[in-house]
């Protein structure tokens, strides 16, 4: 049995990947193995959101070869969205690859692969269509489940290579989705999260984004369902009613902002305004009380002047975000904004990039204070890192809380009192 061995870069998305690929993988005969140094098939799959993304891979690849040169029959592959954006860099800067196979052509590469002496191969054609509805995934194990339910993205926000490397938006059919959400909650599973680059604008015919999630509450065994990333133009009524209706459905939500200036979400086509933005997290909390936010912020990008990141500042605050992720601009070949100049010099990038990660981290401390006293439900996850005999889990709130273990297993719901609180941590007693 030939064995492969993958590494993941990048997003929720490409973690899934994995699992779907290892899942097809499986089926035709190979075995999954944690040590590249015995696998004969070594897969990178990639992110190309940016350069350092690009940059990091580009480094393991060069690292991984030594394999080959030990084991000369060992297939070396770059799949995922790198191989889309760079097909042409890798093949003539990396000629020790051996296939480049894009997000949407993993159906075929066990056929590929199939001749371990044949010719390198590329197959990085896109296609409207595929959702690898029907194939099983090897997941991970633990207590949550991701399902990705819709691929692509048809926004193209000028910042963003996904809707090239990623292609046009489709949603797997609902009967698929719930199909796997019943099998995870038969395999123990406690927790769903959909995944989509915008995955509340899923559509099967007559069955929208809410109504999946409606069908999704339904489901007996599943405790929690997450979903991400949403797109603010596409978070409907219908699903902020259905978040503040179905009990299973957590309290969350990530709704990347990217800016607080009007002018620069012009010029990035986000579609929405600072205030309408604000008015959508004023809806979502008059519904869902207590709900956690969080978003992502871009800083320096091309245009952004000092009016405008102190406006992004501003922005932050008036939310008041439970957590940010945070990223300086990086211009991406192949996109509308890639072609413009950049105007922030790297260090004023640096600089607001510093400024807004100080100004979440001590809103992130503080909102998290508030909760000392309180009691949370956490579902665990397993123990926790640095604190021997304590276990780790998420809140309900997406919140990550660690507590003494006290036999307490995976999977556990526990009640637990909050007796002290970092930017990222809940310190905690179970109950
Ligand atoms: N530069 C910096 N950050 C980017 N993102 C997407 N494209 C870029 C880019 N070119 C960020 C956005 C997005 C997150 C997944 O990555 O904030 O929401
Ligand atoms: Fe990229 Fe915008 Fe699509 Fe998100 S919505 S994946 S930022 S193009």
């Amino acid at each position: 049995m030939r064995t492969v061995y993958i590494e993941t870069y990048g997003c929720q998305m490409n973690l899934a990947d994995t699992e779907l690929l290892l899942g097809h993988l499986g089926r035709s005969g190979f075995r999954r193995t944690n040590d590249p140094a015995v696998a004969d098939v070594i897969l990178v799959n990639t992110c190309a959101i940016r350069e350092h993304a690009e940059e990091r891979v580009v480094g393991r690849l060069g690292d991984l070869v030594r394999h080959k040169t030990r084991r000369p029959h060992v297939q070396l592959g770059v799949t995922g969205c790198m191989a889309q954006h760079l097909r042409d860099t890798v093949m003539t800067t990396l000629p020790f690859v051996d296939f480049i196979v894009g997000p949407d052509a993993y159906r075929r590469l066990p056929e590929l692969l199939g001749d371990p002496t044949g010719d390198p191969f590329v197959d990085v054609r896109l296609d409207r269509t595929e959702t690898y509805a029907d194939i099983a995934p090897e997941r991970e194990g633990g207590v949550r489940g991701w399902v990705t339910i819709m691929r692509g993205c048809d926004k193209f926000c000028t910042f963003c290579i996904v809707p090239y490397v990623r292609g046009r938006e489709r949603s797997v059919p609902a009967d698929a989705v719930i199909a796997q959400v019943r099998q995870l909650a038969a395999d123990g599973y406690r927790e769903v999260v959909y995944l989509g680059q915008t995955v509340n604008a899923y559509r099967d015919g007559d069955v929208d984004f809410a109504e999946l999630l409606r069908r999704t509450d339904a489901i007996d065994g599943i405790e929690r369902i997450r979903f991400t990333s949403p797109h603010p133009s596409d978070m409907t009524e219908r699903v902020i009613e259905a978040m503040a209706t179905c009990p299973k459905i957590c309290p969350q939500l990530h709704l990347p902002v990217q800016s607080g200036s009007d002018r620069v979400l012009a010029r990035m086509e986000r579609g929405y305004s600072v205030a309408t933005y604000l008015d959508l997290v004023d809806r979502l909390r008059g519904a869902v009380r207590g709900i956690a936010l969080t978003t992502d912020v871009i800083v320096g990008f091309p245009g952004e002047e000092e009016a405008d990141f102190v406006a992004t500042c501003d922005l932050m605050r008036a939310v008041g975000y439970d957590a940010a992720f945070m990223f300086k601009y990086s211009a991406r070949i192949g996109t509308k904004a890639g072609k413009w100049p950049e105007t922030v010099p790297d260090e004023e990038k640096h600089a607001r990039l510093q400024a807004v990660i100080a100004l979440q981290e001590a809103q992130s401390a503080a909102r998290n204070r508030t909760l000392i006293g309180s009691t949370v439900e956490v579902l665990v996850e397993g123990p926790a890192r640095r604190r021997d005999g304590w276990m780790v889990g998420k809140t309900r709130h997406f919140k990550t809380a660690v507590f003494p273990s006290d036999g307490r297993r995976l999977g556990d719901l526990v009640q637990a009192r909050v007796t002290d609180a970092t930017a990222h941590t809940l310190v905690s007693a179970a109950l």
